[in-house]
């Protein structure tokens, strides 16, 4: 069964927020941000806009690009780590926003691997004959979870969304494999301590010590970053018999430009074959892979039959591969 990429899409805010700006905000600098990221500005979402609202845009542009009817999804994956509200799922959200009546939906916590967890899912529903036609979607509104007063954080996160439709069909671009792996034992090294059973939303404590902020120990999380995502590439590689020197495009997550620089340095994959926008959206993170993705495609980057890698890293933690056929 031929598991491929009809459509792809994404969607951002229109508000941009520069590293000049962020000047004003907190004591960092364009230049330490620049230097240590690679990021130079990121998208914030205004007032009515939400997790959903970028994710329904991006699926109706990838469903577009596919020509797939919203009756005929299957299925609605999301991954989220800022979903609209704890429950209901986005997903189903997004369903009615679609007017999917068809699909079964629900979200995915796999921060920033949840896209490629998402398309892994997808995988084996429709290898199985499970479902026929699916949206897989990463989405975030981080901007709604970013402490603005902790410099180590705020300057790094950005809003957006990106979708695929993926089919058993004939036409579209190949999914050769997908790998997924999770080290449960540094959970607490990326994560959002307040709003959920431990800390709940309504303690004072979870507000007065900031708990429903976003928190990280990024200098850890960076080493971990660059080992586990040369491991998910090597074993993306090893499935489908392939070399570094195979793959036309790599398209890791985008976290920060010293992480993609050492894990491609690692890989064997020069600046030249590696895509990167994070110097415009920084770290969005389920949603980096498939806005990515969408740009590749909607500027002809790669031509058909080319090898695409796919590469994640997040909190969990999480990491991730596949490979495309283009
Ligand atoms: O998306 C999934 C996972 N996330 C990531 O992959 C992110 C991983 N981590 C990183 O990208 C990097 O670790 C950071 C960009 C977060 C930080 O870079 P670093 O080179 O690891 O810096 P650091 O944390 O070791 O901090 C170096 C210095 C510190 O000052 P002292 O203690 O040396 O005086 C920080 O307080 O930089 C300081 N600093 C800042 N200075 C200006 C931290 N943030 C800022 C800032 N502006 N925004």
């Amino acid at each position: 069964m031929n598991v491929r990429i009809t459509g792809t899409g994404s969607a951002l805010p229109g508000k941009i927020l520069t590293n000049a700006e962020l000047e004003r905000l907190v004591d960092t600098s364009d230049e330490w941000i620049t230097t240590r990221t690679g990021i130079k500005e990121r998208r914030i979402a205004v007032d009515g806009e939400y997790t959903s609202t970028f994710a329904a845009e991006a699926a109706r542009r990838a469903m577009a690009m596919a020509g797939a009817r919203p009756e005929e999804i299957d299925l609605i994956i999301i991954g989220t780590v800022t979903p609209d509200f704890p429950f209901p799922s986005t997903a189903c959200i997004v369903q009615d926003l679609l007017g999917a009546t068809n699909a079964t939906a629900f979200d995915i916590s796999a921060a920033c691997s949840g896209f490629l967890y998402g398309l892994s899912i997808a995988e084996k529903y429709l290898r199985t004959g499970a479902a026929r036609k699916i949206l897989v979607i990463g989405s975030e509104v981080l901007s709604r979870i970013v402490d603005w007063q902790d410099r180590n954080t705020c300057v790094l996160f950005g809003d957006g969304a990106g979708a695929v439709v993926l089919e058993a069909s004939e036409g579209g671009h190949s999914l050769l494999s997908t790998h997924t792996f999770s080290n449960g034992a540094f959970w607490n090294l990326l994560y959002q301590p307040g709003s959920g059973s431990r800390n709940p939303a309504a303690d004072s404590r979870t507000f007065d010590e900031r708990l429903i902020y976003l928190k990280m120990e990024g200098n850890d999380v960076f080493k971990h970053a660059v080992r586990a995502m040369e491991e998910a590439a090597i074993a993306a590689l090893n499935a489908n018999g392939l070399t570094s020197a195979d793959i036309s495009l790599m398209i890791p997550h985008q976290a920060n430009q010293r992480i993609i620089d050492a894990t491609s340095k690692r890989l064997g994959v020069g600046p030249e074959r590696v895509f990167t926008n994070l110097h415009l959206y920084g770290n969005t993170s389920s949603a980096s892979i498939p806005i990515a993705l969408d740009e590749v495609n909607r500027q002809g980057i790669v031509t058909s039959d080319n090898k695409l890698l796919l590469v994640a890293f997040g909190g969990g933690f999480t990491y991730a591969s596949a490979v495309i056929n283009w």
